[in-house]
């Protein structure tokens, strides 16, 4: 898709998934971080059995507490009404303890110009920060926290349930500088220039996130993806964020997505910088 991410691949079918298949698949992830494939009109059923096939389909932990026992596709809508508001850099549910690994959309009903997708390459990101802010990066912990926004959508006024919310979804604190479960790269894992560090000792934290910020969320670290209607996009979730531009509201734009579960993530360590000098 560009030279900084995203590939595209021809000839599968994924009605009906194969081994092989889902092996090629996770394997162009890794390497490329996001996988589109064009062409697939899949039911809500094909779309579950791709996700399984990739992993265990991801059940947000409070609708788990409310009993809900089996994961099933979200829709994704702009309608004429009300535009997304996934307009700016996120990656999803960062603030759980355990956010998703792979996300998953299946373009249902597009807009006839625009409303494209956009993934950031958070490894390239950190690949290009100066030595002084990895540095300064090492072993710092960022607090994740939901924001307002996301608990209004969610909870809405209920006082019970914002409650819950704010307990499972604020202050969960997570590596700024993560590494891939599988792949072990390192990459950025927060663009939130607001969001508090945990654990950095030098004078001026919010100068070190407004720098972080900024330089990770170049244009050049990105790839951009005109749906079509069938269009399937895989995106890690671990080293990629993305967002939607809204340009063609008011235009209706419905996607499904499902995503796949994720484990805690894990600290980057830097190899420990090994002196050739001989012994004496
Ligand atoms: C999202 O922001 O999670 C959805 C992205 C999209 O609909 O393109």
């Amino acid at each position: 898709m560009s030279a900084a991410l995203g590939v595209v691949a021809e000839g599968a079918d994924l009605r009906s998934p194969t081994p092989e298949m889902i092996d090629q698949l996770s394997e162009l992830l890794d390497r490329h971080l996001v996988v589109a494939i064009r062409g697939q009109r899949l039911t809500e059923s094909e779309h579950m059995a791709v996700t399984s096939a990739l992993g265990t389909p991801w059940i947000h932990p409070i609708d788990r507490l409310r009993g809900k026992a089996s994961a099933e596709p979200v829709t994704v809508e702009a309608t004429s009404d009300e535009p997304l508001g996934t307009d700016s850099w996120h990656v999803d549910f960062p603030y759980l303890p355990s956010p998703p690994s792979i996300g998953i959309l299946n373009a249902i009903e597009v807009p006839s110009y625009g409303g494209d997708t956009m993934w950031l390459n958070l490894q390239l990101a950190y690949e290009r920060l100066p030595d002084r802010i990895r540095a300064d990066l090492d072993g710092v912990g960022v607090n994740h926290s939901i924001g307002e926004f996301f608990l209004d959508r969610y909870a809405g006024g209920d006082p019970m349930l914002r409650a819950l919310w704010k307990r499972v979804c604020v202050g969960n604190t997570h590596p700024v500088v993560r590494a891939h479960p599988r792949t072990g790269k390192p990459s950025v894992y927060t663009l939130d220039a607001q969001a508090e560090l945990v654990g950095f000792e030098g004078s001026d934290p919010a100068r070190l996130m407004a720098e972080l910020v900024e330089r990770s969320t170049s244009l050049n670290f990105t790839c951009r993806w005109r749906w079509h209607e069938g269009d399937v996009v895989f995106y890690d979730q671990a080293a990629t964020f993305h967002r939607l531009i809204i340009d063609p509201w008011p235009g209706v734009r419905r996607m499904r997505r499902t995503l796949v579960e994720g484990q805690p993530p894990t600290a980057y360590e830097p190899a420990i910088a090994v002196s050739s000098a001989k012994a004496e």
